[in-house]
């Protein structure tokens, strides 16, 4: 081997190195991740007494399907019952990673651990907000769509690194078809995630009336804003809505998307361009730009959503409703909360807080 070999060598190697610092220290992963919670949730079947009302199961094998969910303190019972409907509907070998703040952590850890939800392979992960520092509006911050978890999606790969499928839900949701067929969604070649769309014939019944321009991008985006202009989008082009997302995790790094996603909240701290005319849309804007015509779509029923834009008038007949792979009570109307269609649905995959913290607004129980 020549010196002259030699040297060109050791200059690659010292290229990727610099590389790797550069990506380590833009990801920002250690202050980033606090992964001191990983392996709390593995808990395995027969360790511990199951409780007198719960059948034995056993442990589940085979192909892993990993979905990402969040916890807010607030809401908490929101993703136990979601928890709880993907687990039963299934039985697929599921390992949730549950995206949570670091005052939430023991909450959730007795909820998990003091109910039928002991089996649920699952390991939780604290999510720091220092992150977002310079990429939300100061003014944005009290939003119900500016919790800091909400972004939690933006990061897929650095949540579940060792996947290549994944899947992403809202915590406002329930599942009652076999979450395996949704985590078999085709993504083409070259894209990075499915969404589902919102002009689909389910989605599309559920629009309110009179609420504007909810389903296409100048919903969501300021199409005064040059730097939008520049992107030569159409305005009415129909949006997808990324509370349910299967996502290829390869293609994800690949092209970036995380870091893409960042370039456009913070340039939106700068330039404003989100529309003001939903309230609810801090997440939306940037997956819209990132995914614009480059995604693969979910299956309808895998995603019927507005349930909780109508408050108690029921927009759907309740054959459909039990026909839904997939229900989502977006909008302001909870399935917890005072007035909310089909709250019996939710109700039947709700597990009582052990802690008696949380409790769901019924009306019989009010006066109690
Ligand atoms: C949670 O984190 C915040 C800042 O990230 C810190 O101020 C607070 O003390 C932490 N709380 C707990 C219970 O550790
Ligand atoms: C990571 O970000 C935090 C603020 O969010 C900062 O204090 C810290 O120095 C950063 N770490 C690295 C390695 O850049
Ligand atoms: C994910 O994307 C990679 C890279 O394009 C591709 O090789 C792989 O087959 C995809 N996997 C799935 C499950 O779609
Ligand atoms: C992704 O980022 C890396 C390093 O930052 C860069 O080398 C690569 O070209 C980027 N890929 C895309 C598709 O933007």
């Amino acid at each position: 081997m020549t010196l002259r070999r030699v040297n060109v060598i050791i200059l690659v190697l010292l290229a990727v190195a610099f590389l790797i610092i550069v990506q380590r220290n833009l990801l920002n992963l250690s202050d980033f991740l606090h992964k001191e919670h990983q392996d709390a949730g593995m808990i395995l079947p027969f360790e511990s007494e199951p409780s007198p009302n719960l059948r034995p199961e056993y442990e589940r094998k085979g192909e892993e399907i990993p979905i990402l969910i969040t916890a807010a303190e607030e809401r908490l019972g929101a993703v136990v019952a979601a928890i709880n409907s993907v687990y039963q509907n299934s039985k697929a070998n599921i390992v949730f990673t549950i995206v949570t703040q670091n005052d939430t952590v023991d909450h959730l850890k007795t909820w998990l651990s003091d109910t039928r939800l002991k089996y649920i392979k699952h390991k939780i992960v604290v999510f720091n907000p220092e992150h977002l520092k310079g990429k939300i509006p100061k003014d944005s911050l009290n939003l119900e769509a500016a919790k800091p978890l909400t972004f939690a999606r933006f990061y897929l790969p650095l949540y579940i690194p060792e996947a290549e499928k994944a899947i992403y839900l809202d915590d406002d949701i329930i599942v009652q078809g076999d979450i395996q067929e949704l985590y078999e969604t085709n993504i083409k070649q070259g894209h990075a995630a499915a969404f589902s769309d919102d002009c689909d014939s389910a989605s599309s019944k559920g629009i309110v009336r009179g609420a504007g321009n909810q389903n296409n991008y100048i919903g969501f985006l300021d199409f005064k804003k040059e730097s939008i202009k520049k992107l030569g989008m159409r305005a009415n082009t129909c949006t997808f809505n990324p509370g349910v997302i299967v996502a290829n995790l390869t293609e994800w790094k690949n092209q970036n998307i995380t870091q893409q996603l960042e370039h456009w909240m913070e340039l939106n701290t700068k330039e404003d361009l989100y529309s003001k005319t939903l309230a609810e849309s801090i997440t939306s804007p940037p997956l819209l730009i990132v995914f614009y015509k480059h995604h693969s779509t979910i299956d309808p029923m895998w995603h019927v959503r507005h349930l909780g834009t109508t408050g108690a008038g029921n927009r759907y007949s309740l054959p459909f409703v039990k026909a839904a792979k997939l229900l989502h009570w977006n909008g302001h109307y909870k399935p917890w909360g005072r007035t909310s269609s089909f709250s019996d649905v939710w109700d039947k995959w709700y597990i009582p807080d052990p802690t008696g913290k949380f409790h769901p607004v019924r009306r019989h129980t009010e006066d109690k």
